[in-house]
């Protein structure tokens, strides 16, 4: 384990965007742990367990990372994880992430992990989870990070296996606060998991999942209706349907969009025009997330200064963003005043 590391003082004495977005305290609520592999982690982990990278050297495979579509960042996705075996890997790939996210003023991240990449090449789902979990232990010990750990089920494969992964995961229940759904949206809509979803919540999980990435306002509309989810995640297609829009607006459904996913993935063709703007001014409980930020070239500031300047958000709506963030976790009401008061404190500082 990294050695204990100094605490932030930012200064308001640079006005820049970077620093304000810099000393914001903020919540991380969505972000893939596998999706936080950077290359040189993956080499070496490749290498100590023996595993065969497509890829002979770190340049190679940042150079692949041009993706068309969310189908083809998953493809490339699911072989860097296959570097990952053992305890210690899990260990070291979430510890990086939560130095990193230290050093960006993350006060809190619900962390999604993917189980069934890991058990599926036969990995034990104890390993996976008791990595992860010890890093995110040290984290709260040593960095102040508080986080909560969300399992995803693979939307590709059928409810049949995450049906048996929810009853693995029964063996870890204290250690997972939720279920989510991720991987290839389109022609997998939320209803395929009703089932899933239901024993889940009746086990005492809350539930969200990635809806309106690729896919249509319908299964934005279908995760609230059948999965009865407490968040979206990213939720960009929503847009398309007035209603639903009201829906989310009305209820205050938190949606957690990725700017630089967005791009990276060519949901949103140009950042200029990235939607985020448009759901504040409708209303929408919004926060700014980075999704998988090794390979989509930013960490959470990144994605808050990326839509700033493109879209001119000023400090009033960076510390909205970041108030939704505290609000739209999973901590009690007690750690969100916390976390509100060191956020009016760092606002206050920039006068
Ligand atoms: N798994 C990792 N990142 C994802 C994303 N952006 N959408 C769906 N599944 C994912
Ligand atoms: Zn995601």
């Amino acid at each position: 384990m990294s050695k204990i590391l100094p605490v932030r003082s930012p200064s308001a004495d640079n006005g820049s965007i970077a620093t304000f977005v810099a000393a914001l305290p903020k919540a991380e609520l969505h972000l893939h742990i596998e999706g936080t592999l950077e290359p040189e982690l993956m080499f070496a982990i490749a290498a100590r367990n023996g595993v065969r990278l497509p890829y002979s050297s770190v340049e190679e495979v940042r150079a692949a990372y041009e993706f068309s579509s969310l189908q083809d960042f998953l493809d490339i996705y699911y072989a860097g994880a296959n570097a990952l075996l053992e305890l210690q890997d899990f260990y070291d790939l979430t510890w990086a992430y939560l130095e990193k996210a230290f050093t960006q003023n993350v006060r809190h991240a619900e962390i999604f992990f993917d189980p069934q990449t890991h058990t599926g090449r036969g990995v034990a789902f104890a390993t996976v989870v008791d990595g992860i979990s010890r890093a995110l232990d040290d984290a709260q010990a040593r960095l102040g990070i508080s986080s909560r750990l969300i399992m995803c089920f693979l939307r590709h494969l059928d409810e049949a296996d995450a049906l048996r992964t929810l009853d693995e995961a029964m063996a870890c229940r204290d250690r997972i606060a939720g279920v989510g759904l991720d991987s290839s949206e389109r022609g997998n809509p939320p209803g395929k998991f009703r089932e899933v979803f239901r024993r889940a919540r009746a086990a005492g999980f809350i539930a969200v999942a990635h809806a309106g990435e690729e896919g249509p306002a319908e299964y934005v509309r279908e995760a609230l209706d059948v999965l009865e989810v407490v968040r979206i995640d990213h939720g960009n297609n929503a847009l398309d349907d007035a209603g639903l829009v009201a829906e989310l607006a009305q209820r205050r459904i938190p949606l957690t969009v990725c700017p630089l996913s967005n791009v990276k993935l060519r949901v949103v063709d140009d950042i200029a025009r990235h939607p985020l703007k448009r759901m504040l001014d409708l209303g929408l409980f919004v926060t700014v997330n980075s999704d998988d930020p090794a390979y989509f070239g930013g960490y959470v500031n990144e994605n808050y200064i990326a839509v700033a300047e493109a879209l001119d958000l000023g400090r009033t709506e960076l510390a909205q963003l970041a108030g939704n963030s505290i609000d739209a976790s999973l901590l009690d009401s007690e750690a969100k005043s916390v976390l509100h008061a060191e956020l009016d404190t760092a606002v206050h500082r920039f006068g």
